[in-house]
């Protein structure tokens, strides 16, 4: 697929480096160009290029900016019709132990109010950073999860075969209000990583018996 990564940090950079080991033709941009043409140049394959029209021809956009900057980062981009946009922002407060909003809406929702044309879906946003640039696989069979919601079958499918194509496994976690469930569940995962001192080599996951 030909996916936009729009931010230039630590989930941008290993986005960026595991869709391109995927396959998937990668652009990314950044409010700072320098820093998108470093993760680019790391990653045989990928593009750095400017924010106006980085949307252009792609199939899906990953949003991995800050929840406070995502509104005006996707505005940016233009030409956001119809387009699949993965959100994976966590609403959090400035010490990363709570968040800013929730129960009654989430981060997923107010995006996806204030870019109405996009398809937006929740995914990724329970992955740390470490673990999405270590990769999917934690040994003895264990495969990360990604949840994902959206009220868009398509957004789903993207969401979920971008997660597969790089090894996760993957629960249809419903529509996009059940980012209320998925982003608390992301600052559990915080707590635990940092609150708790467990590290960021950790990620939630499902069980079912057989
Ligand atoms: N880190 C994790 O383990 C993790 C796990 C799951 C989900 N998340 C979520 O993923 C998102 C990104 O986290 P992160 O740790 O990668 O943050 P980060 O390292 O701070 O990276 C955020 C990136 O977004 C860029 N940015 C900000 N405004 C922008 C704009 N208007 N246009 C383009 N790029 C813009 C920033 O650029 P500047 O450098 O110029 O500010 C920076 O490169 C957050 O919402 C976070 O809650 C993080």
């Amino acid at each position: 697929m030909k996916i936009t990564v729009v931010g230039a940090g630590n989930m941008g950079a290993a986005f960026v480096k595991q869709l391109t080991r995927a396959g998937h033709q990668v652009s990314v941009t950044a409010r700072d160009g320098a820093k998108a043409a470093q993760v680019a140049a790391a990653n045989p394959g990928a593009a750095a290029v400017p924010t106006a029209g980085a949307a252009t021809g792609a199939d899906a956009v990953v949003l991995a900016t800050g929840y406070g900057d995502a509104v005006d980062a996707l505005k940016s981009l233009g030409g956001l019709q119809g387009k699949v946009v993965i959100d994976i922002t966590n609403p959090l407060t400035a010490d990363y132990m709570g968040l800013t909003l929730g129960q009654s809406t989430s981060a997923a929702e107010e995006i996806a109010k204030a870019v109405p044309g996009a398809e937006v879906v929740k995914a990724f946003n329970t992955v740390f950073a470490q673990v999405l640039a270590e990769g999917a696989d934690f040994g003895e069979g264990k495969k990360v999860t990604v949840f994902y919601a959206s009220d868009s079958e398509r957004a789903k499918q993207t969401a979920s075969a971008l997660a597969e194509s790089m090894g996760f496994k993957t629960v249809d976690a419903g529509g996009l209000k059940n980012s209320r469930y998925l982003e608390p569940l992301a600052g559990l995962n915080i707590y635990l990583g940092y609150g708790a001192g467990l590290g960021t080599s950790i990620a939630p996951t499902w069980i079912s018996k057989a």
